[in-house]
This record gives C-alpha cells, sequence and structure tokens, in this order.
C-alpha cells in the first residue's frame, strides 16, 4: 500500500475541509437511515475543526439524531464533572452547541477505570463494536508521537487500557491543570486496536512543535517509539498539516 504524502492547509483550511466531510458524512448515513458513529478527539487542533462543524450546521443544519460519538481518552483522578475533564472540553466544544444528548457521547469509564481497569477497556471496545465500529476518527498527535493517549511503548495489537502518562505529555497539559504536580498520571485510552479499526482516519498537526512527530511518521522506522508511525498501514489514513508541521518532513 502507498502512503499518501500528507495534505498542506492552514490550519483553518484543513478544519473546513474535515468538517465539509463529516457534514458529507452524516447526510450520506442519514439518507440510508443509519447512525453515524465519530470518533472524537480533545486538544487544542481539534477547537477549529468543532467550530467549522458547528458553523456547517448552522448554514445547512442537518438531522443529528443517529449521531453517536466515542472519544479517544480521559484521565484518571478527576471527579465526574471537573471542568478539566475531556468531557468537559466536548460539551463545552461540540456537544454543548450542536446539543447532542450525553447518552450519545460516550467516553472511556474513568471512574470504572479505577478500580476495574480491564472491566473498563472491556466495556469500551465492546460498546464500540456493538455500534458497528466507528466510521470516521478524528486524531491529533503529541509531540512524542502518542495518539490519543498510546504513548511510546504502545503496539497495534494493543485495545482500550488504562495507561502512564509520559512526562512530555504531562507537560502539555500542565497550564490546563494548574501546574504539572496536578496533571493526572494516568489516562485511560482507545487503543491502536480499536484505532486502526476505524474505516476512515482523520489526522490534524499544526505548528512546529509537531515537525518531529510527524517526521517520524512518515519517515519510520515504525516500531513502538512512534505510535503514530503504525498508523500509516491503514488504507483511508488521510494527515493534513501546515507548513511548519511539515518543516521537516521531506518532500
Ligand atoms: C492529548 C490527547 C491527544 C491529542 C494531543 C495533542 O494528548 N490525548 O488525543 O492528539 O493531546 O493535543 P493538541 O491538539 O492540544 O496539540
Amino acid at each position: 500500500m502507498v502512503l499518501a504524502p500528507p495534505i498542506l492547509l492552514s490550519s483553518v483550511a484543513a478544519a473546513q475541509a474535515v468538517a465539509s466531510e463529516i457534514h458529507g458524512l452524516l447526510c450520506e448515513r442519514n439518507r440510508q437511515g443509519l447512525p453515524t458513529v465519530l470518533g472524537l478527539a480533545t486538544g487544542r487542533t481539534m477547537i477549529a475543526v468543532y467550530d467549522a462543524l458547528i458553523a456547517l450546521l448552522v448554514r445547512e443544519p442537518r438531522d443529528l439524531s443517529r449521531l453517536v460519538t466515542f472519544n479517544l481518552d480521559e484521565y484518571l483522578g478527576l471527579e465526574a464533572g471537573d471542568s478539566r475533564s475531556f468531557r468537559a472540553f466536548m460539551q463545552a466544544a461540540l456537544f454543548g452547541p450542536l446539543a447532542i444528548p450525553s447518552e450519545r457521547t460516550h467516553f472511556p469509564d474513568a471512574q470504572l477505570a479505577q478500580r476495574h481497569p480491564e472491566l473498563a477497556g472491556e466495556a469500551y471496545t465492546t460498546l464500540i463494536a456493538g455500534h458497528g465500529g466507528i466510521d470516521l476518527q478524528l486524531l491529533g498527535i503529541g509531540r512524542n508521537g502518542h495518539i490519543a493517549f498510546n504513548e511510546p511503548g504502545s503496539l497495534p495489537h494493543q485495545a482500550t487500557r488504562v495507561v502512564d502518562l509520559e512526562a512530555r505529555t504531562r507537560e502539555d497539559a500542565a497550564a490546563e491543570f494548574g501546574g504539572l504536580d496536578r496533571v493526572p498520571q494516568r489516562a485511560i485510552t482507545l487503543g491502536l486496536l480499536e484505532i486502526l479499526g476505524a474505516r476512515r482516519l482523520r489526522l490534524l498537526a499544526f505548528g512546529s512543535s509537531k515537525a518531529p512527530a510527524l517526521q517520524r511518521m512518515f519517515a519510520g522506522p515504525k516500531d513502538s517509539r512512534c505510535p503514530a508511525s503504525f498508523l500509516v498501514d491503514h488504507p483511508d489514513l488521510r494527515v493534513y498539516a501546515d507548513g511548519e508541521a511539515l518543516g521537516r518532513v521531506a518532500r
């Protein structure tokens, strides 16, 4: 399989392209009377995508009653409803503005994961499979090449599970938590197994801080030091990146 080169676009243009694809997918699935199952990501990169999708749905409204979402990950150790949780992020960025009821927006169960990590992982895997898998998965990328919270060391056969977060990952979240020492040490993440099982993967990366990870993803080698490198085997992967993020990608 030939890996398609990254698509060079500004963050705004890439967000519009991805929002438009999601809008098209919603139309198509609605016409067929089928649910649309989206895999969603958090992080600053995604805000432009969610803003573009909201704006598009304001201009061209669609029936969202069959939309089901699964988020990639959640921190462990936060109270349910904590404003720094990924659920709170998604509520503010997308679910609130689109009025999507919480019954159709899924997250790995971080509370259960504290007590029974394996059960929580298996429950999420089963839930996704019960919805027929993910139609389109949005992805960002960590500076260290992580995907969701599949940190370096992760392998493609690994499913949803509790993980320890790397120092660099925790540093990137320090501002939101008011200091590194307050950032959770652990999280529950969808595994590369389920991510690679999504029918379409759309990864977005902007800014020079993402350049080394993208470089490593595209140039290889494909190994667990850069979990994103395993995505290149996916048959429907599109990577959107701006010039800064591509700065170190061979062209
Ligand atoms: C977190 C999330 C990832 C996301 C990454 C990049 O680690 N778990 O899913 O890709 O942050 O975030 P940002 O878009 O803020 O750079």
